[in-house]
């Protein structure tokens, strides 16, 4: 029976408290309909709660949208809640309503906001890690309590109590945003933590990202402030209908507790013999605690989240524990990821435990060189008692951790890895016969994971984990498929536009931080990274059918191009302006990755014309139809200068690389089908002579299997996915990588780490074919913008026997696998309701489908080959 199922309110997880639109557009799925089901209009009922005040009404939707649908009623106040429910007709009949998705609007505006950030008076000293403090405040409320909220933010990171008990379960909140922009604040239901008479609100405060340190070569600290604070306002409906509410100002006051540091890349040290339990409850002895200084509140934007929080997702235990003697520990987790141990231990007063974290071993022993100068060293003083811990603010990225320390046996369970991203939903999976492919789609997956906190970082283990936007440029594609980032990258995005606003440069990492060397950068426009300005929002609204980010970004994507054009002046090419280049080229020298063997400028320029061509597209589907022109006539303009300075007549590249034929070929730039036969026939060559080898960087890395499949040479696509010597993508599986690494042999063929100061085993870049994994391999992909219309087109190669992909796409799931048997493969692909496909055979057989489960059947060619 057709039911109306997954409905969503923009891009937030079902029951999300405190979104920041007024007008939160709605998407919905339809399952389980009849073949002829066609939507004919629906209607949306919303409940909406202001004050104990309920009313509700219906609205009724003519057509057939059911992806990110305008709001139907009045604009949500602040503080307002609603639950939705929606159904559709066929014409004739109704579903049932829908189950009801629940939200609830935050603080929509400025003056709703009356708490001031707090924190210690003292001077917070020099030196590297200073000691965090907490903040307390008693309050009595005068009645029984009807509703309650917390709004919390801070200066630095923070978690809050009421009455003893921790309040939600997000961690290192308020993330990371540009916080001389826009400041995030997280809600919390504390209803049930209140009371009427005295209560007690306590606040735990770190160091994060606020005046933690960021940055390699030692980085630098108090990047935005020296000192602390905590922004918590409590509002509180008591059953009389009267408001009480409690904010962070002068009356609150200030002490230490038990962490005597805490800092994102060093770790975190805890004395228990320094808890003073009951701090955040009434009654508490405060004496020893201060009046609170009032902090400069600045002028960032309060922001709601668009993504989701930060919480522990997954426990990991420990799949071998090597007792090295004397109470120290070896532990294996068995994964890559990132998060933070919890233990349960005893000893004797006074006693440390420390925990150490690296990514792999050396020798047996913990291979700490590639963190550089991050400690990730967590340690803990007890007070003669049983303990239950794990740092509060911070997190490491690790498969093995040294325990040393230890009092007696470790057992399973004492010691649990906790894993910690943002907390985003899965949307797609992939399935392969050949156990080392699957392994390498299973690292992306984890690369994604560990590398998605709070905003898309290269890397979380060593002394950077910054937002660089190159990486997520080339990988967003493959995110978008494997897990909903819209909302995350969607709120980093809008970073983006504010720091390229105020710098007049898209910065190659967001949230800009001028830190050495990067302080010392010409603000030349960096291809591929600044590329992310004019090019992610593009592949999101292609993914998700999100019109509104795409009209938001637009003038941040027009600005990335026009500093383009202006650099590159007359000719159109792109030289002598600073560049990355085909960053990570294998041929690099390790200590130089930008000297790559694909010429810099060429990189740079054919990413040029793609920018311009890409913009195009954008500008049509705003409907700036001007725009749309000027763009795609500087992209063929660029192309033609492009070919012109890079292409010969034999179609050859300019230096022969498999990254110069692949970008010519991805980003369309070859002068005539002829040069174009020509020049992919010679990267096809180019990789036979390799044996399938890898040879490109991260800009080469994400198109140059398409640039093969495409073109006629599938085989030497699939010789590249199946190789296994380095550089390739199986030589990490083949030697026990979990993860992707930073570098093609960041562990060398004879086990050593790759020296250098540069070797991460989890970056995600490299792991962006993935997304033709899920396009070409297994064959799926959306042609029309949120999936509205998809292709099902699976060019089975090399060994597989069989390939599957399903993704949840913003019209519900969609799905395709195929197995060969007998020389014939068999395909089975479905079609969500409110969709349309396309099955496509290497056959020559083009199917149109409708929504629903179509099997299809198609023979391999004589020799083997499609
Ligand atoms: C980061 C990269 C980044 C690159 C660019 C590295 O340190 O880890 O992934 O894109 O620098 O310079």
């Amino acid at each position: 029976m057709t039911t109306v199922t997954h409905v969503r309110l923009e891009h937030h997880e079902p029951g999300r408290l405190g979104i920041g639109e007024a007008r939160p557009r709605i998407s919905w799925h339809i399952v389980d309909a009849p073949a002829d089901f066609a939507p004919h209009g629906a209607e949306i009922r919303v409940s909406r709660t202001l004050r104990g005040t309920t009313t509700e009404s219906t609205h009724a939707l003519d057509g057939s949208d059911q992806v990110l649908v305008d709001w139907p009623a009045a604009p949500l106040a602040s503080r307002e809640a609603v639950a939705v429910s929606v159904r559709v007709s066929d014409g004739e009949k109704w579903s049932d309503w829908s189950d009801a998705v629940t939200a609830e609007a935050g603080l929509l505006q400025a003056d709703d906001w009356k708490a001031v950030p707090v924190g210690s008076a003292d001077d917070p000293g020099e030196g590297p890690h200073r000691r965090p403090e907490r903040v307390r405040r008693e309050f009595t409320l005068d009645g029984p309590v009807t509703r309650a909220r917390a709004y919390v933010t801070a200066h630095g990171v923070i978690e809050l109590e009421l009455n003893g008990q921790r309040v939600g379960d997000e961690e290192l909140t308020p993330g990371w945003t540009s916080y001389t922009h826009r400041l995030r604040y997280a809600t919390f239901d504390v209803t049930d933590q209140l009371r009427a008479g005295a209560n007690c609100a306590g606040a735990w405060l770190g160091d994060g990202w606020w005046r933690g340190r960021l940055g390699f070569a030692g980085g630098l600290r108090d990047i935005y402030g020296d000192a602390l604070g905590a922004i918590v306002q409590l509002e509180v409906e008591l059953e009389d209908g009267t408001v009480q509410t409690i904010v962070t100002d002068s009356e609150w006051q200030a002490g230490s507790g038990p962490i005597l540091m805490s800092d994102l890349y060093d770790g975190e040290r805890y004395d228990a013999r320094e808890e003073d339990a009951g701090w955040s409850t009434a009654g508490f002895d405060a004496s020893e605690w201060s009046p609170v200084a009032v902090r400069d509140a600045g002028t960032p934007e309060m922001v709601a989240p668009s993504g989701p929080p930060l919480r522990v997702v997954e426990t990991l235990s420990p799949v071998e524990v090597m007792d090295r003697g004397d109470g120290r520990f070896l532990l294996d987790f068995g994964q890559n990821h990132s998060g933070r141990l919890r233990i349960k231990a005893s000893g004797p007063e006074g006693h440390t435990i420390r925990l150490r974290h690296a990514e792999v071993l050396v020798d047996g022993e913990l291979c700490t060189e590639p963190l550089r100068t991050a400690e990730v060293t967590d340690e803990i003083t007890l007070a003669g008692e049983d303990v239950d811990w794990s740092p509060r603010f911070t997190i490491h990225g690790y498969r093995f951790a040294e325990v040393s320390g230890w009092v007696g046996d470790l057992t399973p369970g004492d010691v649990v890895s906790e894993v910690i991203h943002s907390d985003m939903e899965r949307l797609g999976w992939f399935a392969t016969s050949d156990e080392r492919i699957a392994r390498l789609h299973e690292n992306v997956v984890w690369s994604l994971r560990g590398n998605f906190v709070d905003i898309p970082t290269d890397c979380p283990q060593r002394d950077e984990r910054l937002g660089w936007t190159g990486d997520i440029q080339v990988f967003a594609p493959t995110a978008t498929f494997l897990y909903g980032v819209t909302g995350l990258l969607s709120s980093w995005l809008q970073d983006l536009a504010a720091e390229q606003d105020e710098l007049d440069w898209v910065p190659p990492y967001v949230p800009y931080i001028e830190i050495p060397p990067f302080d010392a950068m010409t603000h030349d426009p960096l291809a591929v990274w600044g590329d992310v300005a004019s090019l992610t929002p593009l592949v999101l609204f292609e993914r998700t059918g999100d019109l509104a980010l795409l009209r938001r970004q637009y003038e941040s994507a027009k600005a990335w191009l026009a500093s383009v054009e202006a650099n590159a002046g007359d000719d159109r090419i792109c030289a002598d302006t600073e560049q990355l280049g085909d960053w990570l080229d294998p041929n690099a020298p390790a200590e130089d990755p930008t000297k790559a063997m694909t010429d810099r400028y060429l990189v740079a320029t054919a990413y040029f014309a793609w920018a311009a061509r890409r913009l195009s597209q954008t500008a049509a589907h705003l409907g700036e139809e001007a725009d749309a022109e000027r763009y795609a006539a500087l992209a063929d303009e660029v192309a033609a200068a492009y070919a012109d300075r890079y292409i010969s007549a034999d179609g050859t590249v300019d230096g022969d690389s498999q990254t110069g034929y692949a970008l010519t070929e991805a980003f369309d730039l070859w002068p005539s089908p002829e040069i174009r036969e020509k020049g992919t026939t010679r990267l096809a060559a180019l990789v036979d002579e390799a044996d399938g080898r890898v040879s490109t960087g991260f800009a080469g890395t994400p198109v140059v299997t398409d640039a093969l499949s495409r073109t006629g040479h599938l085989a030497e696509a699939y010789r590249m996915l199946e190789c296994e010597e380095a550089p390739s993508w199986l030589y990490a599986v083949k030697n026990g990588g979990t993860t992707i690494w930073e570098r093609w042999d960041s562990l060398k063929p004879d086990g050593t780490v790759n020296a250098g100061d540069m070797t991460s085993f989890n970056h995600y870049a490299l792991g962006s074919i993935a997304d033709w994994m899920h396009r070409v391999v297994a064959g799926i992909e959306a042609v029309e913008p949120g999936w509205k219309r998809i292709r099902f087109a699976p060019r089975p190669g090399g060994d597989l026997t069989s390939a599957s992909a399903t993704h949840v796409t913003p019209y519900g799931t969609a799905s395709i696998s195929w197995t060969l048997s007998d020389g014939e493969v068999h395909v089975s692909a479905t079609v969500p309701v409110g969709a349309t496909a396309v099955m496509d055979l290497p056959d020559g057989t083009v199917t149109e489908l409708g929504h629903g489960t179509h099997e299809a059947t198609f023979a391999l060619t004589a020799d083997g080959a499609l």
